[in-house]
């Protein structure tokens, strides 16, 4: 985990906010959601999409991983990442893996300990746990948004609440 300890408007809009036992807490929650408004004001599509990711993996020291998957056809593209590598998934068949998974069924997924979980497809030999938020317009999948963390079940019903909320945004300027 990131070495993040700063939540105190006096340090700052660019600031992580402090690791509070490594889950986000509602009044961070918030906070997040009025800062991203910001962060993305002006953009829309990828770029929208590339500076969500960043703000979410940068602010959010248990979000190690984060990318967004467009839908293309069956398939789910990688169009937006931030993290410490790459991913060689970057082409996920729609009904494969948690991703696919969530894709399917237009709804968020939570594996509190993807080795448990036989659908997990591994991108890093550090992710325990992982989150996926579809992205949906009208009821139709056009993404996701994909987060995996270093730690096990890194993400509460709260963290769905507020990546939902994000998966909003981005699907109000997704094109
Ligand atoms: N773990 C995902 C694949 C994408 S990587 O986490 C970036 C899955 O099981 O679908």
């Amino acid at each position: 985990m990131r070495d993040a300890e700063i939540n105190n408007s006096s340090r700052g809009q660019d600031a992580p906010l402090r690791a509070s036992g490594n889950r986000l807490t509602r009044e961070q929650a918030r906070e997040l959601l009025a800062r991203l408004d910001s962060a993305i004001a002006g953009f829309r599509g990828r770029a929208c999409r590339e500076a969500m990711v960043k703000f979410l993996n940068s602010m959010v020291p248990s979000y190690s991983w984060v990318g967004i998957y467009a839908v293309e056809g069956k398939d789910l593209v990688l169009d937006a990442w931030a993290g410490p590598a790459a991913t060689e998934h970057t082409r996920i068949p729609i009904g494969k893996g948690v991703c696919g998974f969530a894709a399917k069924a237009g709804r968020t997924e939570i594996v509190s300990d993807v080795s448990k979980d036989p659908r997990y497809l591994q991108c890093f030999l550090s992710t325990k746990s992982e989150i996926v938020v579809p992205i949906t317009d009208q009821g139709v999948v056009v993404g996701e948004i994909d987060i995996d963390g270093d730690q096990l079940d890194a993400f509460s019903s709260l963290d769905r609440e507020f990546l939902e909320a994000v998966a909003k945004k981005a699907s109000n300027v997704w094109t």
